[in-house]
């Protein structure tokens, strides 16, 4: 990815520590936050320095290389976030390569190459379904940062360029992901604009949305899946306004244990999220971090491997 004009990944594993750019504090400040033992990393998880199912399990890879005991390094880290499948498929990994003998440094490295290939090919596999022009909506930020680099939905808006795409940036409250987004495609130079979560419906109906394209944290056996909250609701608009609506993730977002997504384990986070920019304090809030999309509104998942016809 890009960091004014710079190409950068959103984590990396340099002289023994993690390193991060800070996902809080931008865009405003690009920072490197550098984590040196297990329990920064899963502060680095839990406290979303590091956001996105896929750049989470690259974070948690390199926490399971830190010192410590195997099995009590795997449980801290799979305890900062519950709904994203990619942290718990990381530390599977690692676990298993370290029983068999295996360098972790080079296990980790190779979990973390793995998972930005596999990106690029969600993107060269996506990148077909755009056509000249065309205007996308996504919601939260599934791009580079999210995914160490590429990006999940965003990867092939990013290799479609050239059909100069038009992106409509959900700014995702309570947290403004939407505002990773908007400032990934601005360092690509790809035209955007940001709209309140509760805009999305209003351009869908005047045929301002061609198509949708998403990423996802968890998803079922059935193709139910779990993603950023809100994303429900634009998948319910985009199905009555008769618009595509396409996710897009790895292999390690599939959790074929679960046969549903009503088996998804939703995060529930703190409400200060919700009540910390109001000018008026009201007494309670609820803050889900997201939320589950049946498989009947989704039109096919782009991955690594092709594109799944859900409902064409
Ligand atoms: O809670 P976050 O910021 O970690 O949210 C995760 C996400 O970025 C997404 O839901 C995203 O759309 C899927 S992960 C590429």
């Amino acid at each position: 990815m890009l960091v004014n004009g710079r190409e950068m990944r959103s984590l990396w594993f340099e002289d023994g520590v993690l390193k991060l750019i800070d996902q809080r504090k931008l865009p405003a400040e690009v920072e490197i936050f550098v984590a040196d033992d297990v329990e920064k990393v899963a502060y680095a998880i839990r406290e979303m320095v590091v956001r996105g199912a896929p750049a989470i399990g690259c974070a948690a890879a390199y926490g399971m290389v830190m010192d410590g005991d195997v099995a009590k390094k795997a449980m801290l880290l799979k305890s900062t976030r519950p709904t994203a499948h990619d942290l718990f498929h990381a530390v599977d990994y690692m676990v298993e390569k370290i029983g068999q003998g295996k360098d972790a440094v080079k296990a980790a490295h190779e979990y973390v190459e793995s998972i930005i290939d596999r990106c690029r090919r969600i993107g060269e596999n996506g990148r077909k379904l755009i056509k000249k022009g065309m205007r996308i909506l996504t919601h939260c930020n599934a791009g580079a940062l999210a995914t160490v680099d590429y990006g999940t939905a965003l990867a092939p808006i990013r290799m479609a360029k050239e059909m100069q795409p038009f992106v409509w940036v959900d700014e995702t409250r309570p947290r403004l992901q939407g505002l990773l987004t908007a400032w990934e495609l601005e360092q690509e130079g790809i035209e955007h604009a940001v709209i309140a979560d509760n805009a999305a419906g209003h351009f869908m109906r005047k045929g301002e949305v061609d198509m949708v394209i998403v990423g996802a944290d968890r998803i079922a056996a059935n193709y139910d899946f779990a993603n950023k909250i809100g994303t429900y609701e634009k998948a319910v608009l985009a199905k009555e306004n008769g618009i595509p609506f396409y996710v897009a993730a790895p292999i390690s977002t599939f959790d074929k244990s679960i046969r549903s997504g009503e088996e998804i384990k939703i995060e529930e986070r703190d409400m200060e999220e919700v009540l910390g920019i109001y000018p008026w304090r009201p007494k309670k809030a609820r803050n889900p971090a997201f939320d589950v999309t049946p498989a009947k509104y989704i039109t096919g998942i782009i991955t690594e491997e092709g594109i799944i016809e859900v409902n064409e």
